[in-house]
């Protein structure tokens, strides 16, 4: 039996201690917004938050988010909008297939998170482990730029962290 929080909800299930956190969250609880790519933390695509910073979830056992907040994807926005992020993502028309970008985007939160003014190193550090097979760099970069030169949208990546909602989107794969 374990027990965590996922995106501000109280979760106890009874399965392997050795499985993988992405496992649990896709296969289990169904949130498929977190994808999975390599499975041997090389890529980047299952990225989600615990307790507030960018994990591998492929690469961490659920028996190590015992007690711990994971956010994914669907916790991000509140019921009145998008995350801060998320919106610029769509302003700079980010995505292109779309399968790297719930862990390009929840790297990116992290990163806000932590440093709101992060330079072009800090950026490129934080970003350098997320992959995208469509080349989206260089609009990930402007969309990062985009919300580190909104104050508004900073305030709101650091309640965000604190209180994510609960709005489900689907990005099924
Ligand atoms: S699926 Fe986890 S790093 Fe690739
Ligand atoms: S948008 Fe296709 S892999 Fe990144």
């Amino acid at each position: 039996m374990t027990s965590f929080v996922l995106n501000n909800n109280p979760i106890r299930l009874d399965v392997d201690l050795d499985m993988p956190l992405l496992w649990v969250i896709r296969d289990i609880l169904q949130l498929t917004g977190t994808k999975y790519g390599c499975g041997e933390g090389l890529c980047g695509a299952c990225t989600v938050l615990l307790d507030q910073k960018a994990i591998f979830s492929c690469m961490i056992s659920i028996a190590q988010v015992e007690g711990k907040q994971v956010t994914t994807i669907e916790g991000l926005a509140n019921r009145e909008s998008l995350h801060p992020v998320q919106q610029a993502w769509i302003a700079e028309n980010v995505s292109q297939c779309g399968y790297c970008q719930s862990g390009q985007i929840m790297s990116a939160v992290s990163l806000l998170s932590e440093t709101p003014q992060p330079d072009e190193q800090q950026i490129n550090a934080a970003m350098s482990k997320n992959l995208c097979r469509c080349g989206s760099y260089q609009r990930i970069k402007k969309a990062i730029r985009r919300v580190v030169t909104h104050e508004v949208g900073q305030q709101r990546i650091i309640q965000n962290v604190a209180t994510t909602g609960t709005l489900k989107q689907s990005d099924e794969t």
